[in-house]
């Protein structure tokens, strides 16, 4: 019986330095020390053993359960140590790893030349006019003194909307009159910034829909030097102090006299480059004294009042700028153009 004991024990214990892993030592439990397990069953046979026999096999079977067990325990101890180690390793968090970037956005370059715009002429008494982008025939052309067949009133320039005489504003200049019959008599200072929107060829140069910015000062002592002033003012705090102004004779149907407003060039400081085409210059806005047509539709006697006005393209400025060479990246919603500012 004890030589059984011993053979069962030797194999219990090889069994057991086999067995790897918690699930391998629980089957060995199972098979040996548990209530089915053959080192268990060997208790059974106690009582088949004689009165002198039996002491020996008792205390020797107790040795070698406890030693199974305490075996066991260890082995079950390391296994699930082992367990663990690999369940951490396998979840591991790297705290030393750099974030991800969330992605953030930003205000669009127009946004931030309209700001930009808005701040300088804020500084200097303008405030911010809305007028509407679905216009009327009339506010957009006619009381800005178009003549009836100008060419910028066909219909290949505007788009027209299914109701008869609504288009949509083709320029901001509208506006003027918007803002005249709202606040007459007093006199104005506004800065009237929209998209405006043309039925034209789309081009690096020109676009289907756009920004613009209006200026518009009302006034019984307004005179040209006010818009000279205003305007050279503006071009230095938004493109350098330094900044040259020149003002060219030109033409609008609603100033009279009518300008055009040019910088020194921002690239070459007036040398001659590509950007200003060898000329030194930059023309920058259009600008002028408010026509009397003009004053007189907005509500306003034209022998008692004064007004300049100006008009300038947001797009254009930033181009300028920032060197930009097409048009239609601004509205084209091309991440990898727009982050760059
Ligand atoms: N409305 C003109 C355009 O769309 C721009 C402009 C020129 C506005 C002269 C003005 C101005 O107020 O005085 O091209």
């Amino acid at each position: 019986m004890l030589a059984e004991l011993e053979q069962q024990y030797e194999q219990a214990a090889a069994a057991l330095a086999a067995a790897e892993g918690r699930e391998a030592l629980e089957v060995w439990y199972r098979d040996t020390l548990g209530r089915k397990g053959s080192i268990y069953l060997l208790t059974r046979q106690v009582g088949a053993l004689s009165a002198e026999e039996r002491p020996a096999f008792g205390q020797r079977l107790n040795e070698v359960k406890a030693e199974l067990q305490a075996a066991y325990d260890e082995k079950l101890a390391l296994a699930e140590g082992a367990e663990l180690q690999a369940q951490l390793a396998a979840g591991a968090l790297d705290v030393t790893l750099p974030g991800r970037q969330p992605a953030r956005g930003r205000l669009h370059l127009v946004t931030r030349t309209l700001r930009d715009i808005y701040r300088i002429f804020g500084d200097m008494g303008f405030q911010v006019y809305r007028s509407r982008d679905v216009e009327t025939d009339e506010i957009n052309f006619e009381l800005l003194n178009f003549p009836p067949h100008h060419p910028a009133r066909e219909m290949q320039d505007s788009f027209y909307t299914t109701t008869e005489g609504v288009i949509l504003r083709t320029h901001t200049s509208g506006g003027q009159i918007r803002a005249m019959r709202e606040y007459y008599p007093e006199p104005i200072r506004v800065v009237l910034p929209g998209m405006c929107y043309r039925n034209e060829q789309v081009t690096a140069r020109s676009e289907m829909q756009f920004t613009q910015v209006e200026l518009l000062a009302v006034g019984d002592d307004i005179s040209f030097a006010d818009l000279k002033g205003t305007l050279t003012e503006f071009a230095r705090r938004l493109f350098g102090a330094d900044r040259e102004t020149r003002f060219r004779a030109s033409y609008f149907p609603f100033t009279e006299p009518s300008a055009e407003m040019d910088i020194s060039c921002i690239l070459c400081e007036g040398a001659g480059c590509a950007v200003c085409k060898y000329t030194g210059w930059l023309e920058i806005l259009g600008c002028g004294m408010v026509h009397p047509v003009v004053l007189r539709n907005g509500g306003y006697d034209p022998d008692k009042y004064f007004g300049f006005a100006a008009g300038m393209g947001p797009e254009r400025i930033a181009m300028l700028k920032y060197g930009i060479d097409d048009i239609r990246q601004f509205w084209a919603n091309d991440l990898r153009f727009l982050e760059q500012f």
